[in-house]
Order: C-alpha cells, then structure tokens, then sequence
C-alpha cells in the first residue's frame, strides 16, 4: 500500500510569525490523523521556527526549492545540506520556478540529484501547460519533463512525483478527478518503463492544482492518485485539516477493500 500524502505549498506567504501561528493552529488536529503523511512546506525563513514547533508530532518538513550546489559563492542561495538539517522533503521543479525562474530540465535534473545525495526526498513536479493540454499533448509534456528531470538517476529513495497541469494551479480550475488520474496513471506507466514495475508501484504520485475541501474526495477516490500538493488550500488551517481527514477515510476504506 502507498501512504496518501498531502503536503501544503505556501509558496511566498507567511510572515515567521504567521507561519509559526498557522501551525500552532493546526498542530495537535493534525496529529490525531495517523494513516496520511501530512507535510508542510514553509518559506526558507519559516523553517527552524516550525521544525521546533512540530518536534514530537508526526507532521512532516519540506522545503520549497534548493541551490543544486554544495556550498560557496551563491549569493542568496541555500544548499541542500541546508534543507537536509532540517527536512525530509523538497519541492523540486514547481511549474512557477520553470515559468518565473527560467527552470529547465537540466537544472531540474541537477536539484533532483543533489537532494537525494544528501538523503532528502524530492517532490517533483510536472504539469503541461494551458495550450499544450488544448493541443492535445500532456502525454508527450509529462513524458519529456520525466526523462530530463530523471535522467542519470538510478536510485530514487522515496521521490515523489507531484502532477500538477498549469492551468489548474492558483485558478481555481481544478482538474476532474478522472483527468488526474488518466495522467497518473501514464505517469506510472513511465516510471515503469523508465526503472521497473515493482517502483512504479510504489511510487507515489499527487496530484496539485485547486485541490480544496471542496473537490478533495473527488481526487482521493481516484485509484491512482496518492494525494496532494495543495498551494492556497493549505494557507487555511480548516481547509488544509479537512483535506486531510478526508484523505484518511477515503483512503483508510480503500485499504480495507485490498
Ligand atoms: P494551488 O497550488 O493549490 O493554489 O492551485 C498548487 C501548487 O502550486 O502546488
């Protein structure tokens, strides 16, 4: 069975003082959901304060982006031995670090490589945009972006995959629930191609884009969705708790069917 996992994106919000408010908030509610990985990834500055915070619950850590070197003269950057001291998770090739930061594959590839040489495991995201979808041509966008992104990378240790299609992320125009998983599932289909079967099952894949407590059941019913990247959602502690709950009953009657 693949752990369902929902991890809230912050992107650029929270003050450290509004951060470390939001999860006092949702702290203890979140911790009595045990069959979820529940993660929270702050801004940079936000994330000692929170790791103090959430010492002893079962709420995880992940950082939002990382510099693919080790150290040195990167004026402004932060290293992955960095987010190493203090995470689990790293969010890795968000379609906003592509479109605003100029993010290519092979940068995406050289993140992805440098976190999981210092044991983080990455999150990584792919996703078509607007008029690639219209056009037809997710598949082959999907299959393009896992290639360059994985490309040299033999032992994954726990990667993620986060389909997020860019039209769905900040809009408000979800994906149906049966689109995410039609993807998904190709998804899946690569990484077998791409390693083996018995990785691409195990792998576990979210989708990201809208997802609220409003749509959330709709997703989690879906057979080969394993969770969300929730970004806005997640900035509101009801919000991001129902998600959760919801993830855990859904997913907790699934494993009784198996
Ligand atoms: P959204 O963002 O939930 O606000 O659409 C998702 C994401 O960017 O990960």
């Amino acid at each position: 069975m693949r752990v369902p996992m929902i991890a809230g994106n912050w992107k650029m919000n929270t003050t450290v003082n509004e951060a470390t408010e939001l999860v006092k908030t949702m702290r203890d509610e979140l911790d009595k959901v045990s069959n979820v990985d529940k993660v929270v990834c702050p801004p940079f500055v936000s994330l000692a304060p929170v790791r103090e915070l959430i010492k002893g619950s079962s709420i995880k850590l992940g950082a939002q982006n990382l510099y693919f070197a080790e150290k040195g003269a990167f004026t402004g950057e932060i290293s992955p031995l960095m987010i190493a001291d203090l995470c689990e998770f790293v969010i890795i090739g968000h379609s906003e670090r592509r479109q605003y930061f100029n993010e290519t594959g092979e940068v995406v590839n050289k993140k992805i490589l440098a976190a999981l040489n210092v044991g983080l495991k990455p999150i990584l995201c792919i996703g078509e945009r607007l008029e690639e979808n219209e056009a037809g041509r997710t598949e082959e966008v999907v299959t393009e972006q896992l290639s360059s992104s994985l490309a040299g990378i033999n032992d994954l240790n726990g990667l993620i995959i986060a389909y997020e299609p860019v039209w769905a992320i900040g809009t408000g125009r979800a994906a149906t629930g049966v689109q995410a998983n039609e993807t998904i599932s190709f998804i899946r289909r690569n990484i077998s191609r791409l390693y083996n079967d018995k990785i691409a099952r195990e792998m576990r894949i979210l989708y990201g884009g809208s997802v609220t407590a409003a749509n959330a059941t709709e997703f989690m019913q879906q057979p080969e969705i394993d969770g969300a990247l929730v970004g806005g959602a997640s900035l509101k502690a009801t919000e991001f708790l129902s998600i959760i709950t919801q993830t855990s009953t859904i997913r907790g009657h699934f494993s009784h069917i198996d």
